[in-house]
């Protein structure tokens, strides 16, 4: 009986995968890593799939032995507790991140965890988890660079790299509007530092851990400004109206945060990472 109610789940569930998928347009959003027959395991409803962008150390990187294959970090720790509590197999998608909130809203993936931060644009297209993480933005600079203090001091004549669509591009773009000449966007941090530490970068924008774990890997210095710089909260986004989704992932984020889980894993990874 079980096993009848169980086949006729999955059937169904294959079925609106499909015409979800259908869509789409089967138009790409670009970069990910989503082989058709990840689309198929998704439609079987046993594996929950998390899409992120695995160049964000500590939260999400590639290593030689993760949590799940080559995945490791905080929110790798975060999707394998959630799958974990529904007895679902995690299967991790790392793609774009500027693709993740579309992957989002056409079900391509269960949810993004990906340090994102929960903005009021992205909410307009996905749901957010309760916050887990608080960040802020800081500048990655050389190590004996001693002419920036401060987030004004970029608008000097500055050559600042950011990283696409993250909000630190926004920040720098919009906000402390540096002039668009002076802006260098690149796909992923771990490698606009490296124009930091051959001298074609004054400066990087980019989240707090990330910056301090980028630097620190690249015998480079942060400098912080939390006047100039708002924190941000990192949430998980599921697609809008997924509210059997987002509840399982507010209890388990919920009891990670009472818990001192999540603050034992920011510092075991800010310690550990490569
Ligand atoms: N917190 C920033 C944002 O939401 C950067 C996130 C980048 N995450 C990643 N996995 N690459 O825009």
């Amino acid at each position: 009986m079980k096993k009848l109610t169980k086949v006729l789940a999955m059937t169904l569930a294959a079925a609106m995968s499909i015409s979800m998928l259908a869509a789409c347009g089967g138009g790409s959003t670009g970069g990910d890593t989503a082989a058709d027959d990840g689309a198929s395991t998704a439609a079987s409803g046993e594996k929950l799939i998390m899409g992120t962008n695995a160049a964000f150390p500590p939260f999400e990187f590639v290593t030689t032995q993760g949590i799940v294959g080559e995945f490791d970090g905080i929110d790798v720790a975060i999707a394998k507790n959630i799958a974990d509590s529904m007895g679902r197999e995690l299967q991790i998608e790392d793609q774009e991140f500027d693709g993740l909130c579309a992957a989002v809203s056409t079900g391509k993936i269960d949810m993004a965890i990906a340090g994102m931060t929960a903005t009021p644009e992205r909410a307009q297209n996905v749901d957010f988890s309760i916050p887990y993480y608080v960040a802020t933005q800081v500048m990655v600079v050389g190590a004996d660079n001693t002419d920036i203090t401060s987030a004004e001091d970029l608008k000097n004549d500055k050559k600042v790299g950011v990283v696409l669509g993250y909000t630190g591009d926004n920040i720098v773009t919009s906000e402390l509007a540096v002039p668009e000449e002076n802006i260098t966007r690149a796909n992923r941090g771990i490698d606009i530092v490296q124009d930091v530490k051959n001298g074609k970068l004054d400066a990087v924008v980019i989240d707090s851990a990330t910056g301090k774990a980028l630097a620190a890997n690249n015998g480079l210095k942060v400098v912080e400004d939390p006047a100039a710089f708002e924190s941000e909260e990192y949430a998980i986004a599921v697609q809008k109206g997924n509210t059997e989704l987002l509840d399982q992932i507010n209890t388990v984020l919920q009891g990670m945060i009472d818990s001192g889980e999540i603050d034992e894993l920011a510092v075991k990874y800010s310690e550990a990472e490569e």
